[in-house]
């Protein structure tokens, strides 16, 4: 494994990977406008703030030590005023449609919810925005109704995706399609004990993601796999990991997808490896509240151009980040991921 850091983040190549394809080798500043664009836009790990405030009857079990962990310092990384700058910069680019994978809240205080959903609705229209949960919307175990039930519109299949994958009763994974282009959303969100921040997507939910990828592959579809936690084994702690990231990655080299976006571990990785379809390329993003001084990465979003070409695809990333001293959003990457 590769590893190199820079205000783009860091690029490797996967332990399992054995392509010799020169994707992500080639930097095209170009793009041609002749071509069919579908622009999907990727942010992840809000940690939305304002903390709405807690009665102590909330604060139990898990809670209490992310409340106090809240108040010492997570605060002070995770910044309303930088999520803002980033998603009016986000909307004002009017992609074609917007994820969001994960970590919307913090606490997984009822409020907190409510507030998301809110924030969910200013980012753009349920056909427009799809959202999936992270570890942190699973925080203590909540009744739907009172938790991500409120982000449903944003949580479940178009009509053109259930017409070619229908939703399994337990909600995940469920299919959006535009076009050429088809998101598959999963949930790794599990409660945990305190201290574990890992994610499981369960055999089940597994099982579909099979069935699901394997029909889009026979549609011709660019597939999209949306999931909260890193899904390949050692991107993550034991801690902090997905639990079944071996399984998952068995699925994806078996029916291929041709791009998979997550969040959770708060900064830019890129991986590639070898797929029964072709080269898949995993793509982390950092939150998009996350604003440290001087520290990289800062809060950034990415945009992906996702266009036929040929018998093929080609897929350019582009970066847009926060300048944390200036509250202004500058392109700090551009780059094709697929061109082939
Ligand atoms: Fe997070
Ligand atoms: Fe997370």
């Amino acid at each position: 494994m590769r590893a190199a850091r820079s205000c783009a983040g860091r690029r490797r190549r996967h332990d399992f990977a054995r392509s010799k394809s020169p994707l992500l080798s080639t930097l095209v500043l170009t793009t041609s406008r002749s071509l069919s664009l579908f622009t999907l836009a990727h942010l992840s790990d809000i940690h939305l703030s304002p903390m709405p405030r807690a009665r102590r009857r909330d604060l139990l079990g898990k809670r209490v030590l992310g409340y106090v962990n809240w108040h010492r310092g997570r605060k002070l990384v995770h910044r309303r005023d930088i999520l803002d700058v980033l998603t009016r910069d986000l909307v004002e680019r009017q992609p074609d449609h917007i994820a969001v994978t994960g970590d919307l809240v913090n606490l997984g205080l009822p409020e907190e919810f409510l507030l998301a959903a809110e924030w969910l609705h200013h980012l753009g229209p349920p056909d427009r925005v799809t959202a999936i949960p992270g570890n942190h919307d699973a925080y203590v175990r909540l009744h739907p109704e009172r938790g991500t039930g409120h982000w449903r519109p944003f949580m479940e299949a178009n009509e053109a995706g259930e017409a070619l994958i229908r939703t399994p009763p337990t909600a995940f994974p469920f299919v959006r399609r535009f076009g050429d282009v088809a998101l598959v959303a999963l949930s790794s969100a599990i409660p945990t004990m305190p201290f574990i921040a890992a994610g499981r997507l369960g055999s089940a939910q597994r099982g579909f993601l099979k069935l699901a990828l394997e029909e889009l592959s026979r549609a011709g579809l660019f597939r999209v796999v949306l999931i909260h936690h890193p899904p390949l084994p050692g991107q993550a702690s034991w801690r902090r990991s997905l639990r079944d990231a071996k399984a998952t990655m068995s699925i994806l080299k078996e029916t291929g997808a041709e791009l998979v976006l997550h969040g959770h571990n708060h900064e830019q990785t890129v991986f590639e490896f070898d797929t029964v379809t072709g080269p898949a390329v995993v793509v982390g993003v950092p939150s998009a509240s996350e604003a440290v001084s001087g520290r990289i990465p800062a809060a950034r979003y990415n945009e992906y151009r996702i266009a036929r070409l040929g018998d093929g695809w080609r897929c350019e990333m582009v970066g847009r980040a926060v300048v944390n001293s200036t509250a202004h959003v500058w392109e700090c990457e551009r780059r094709v991921l697929r061109e082939s």
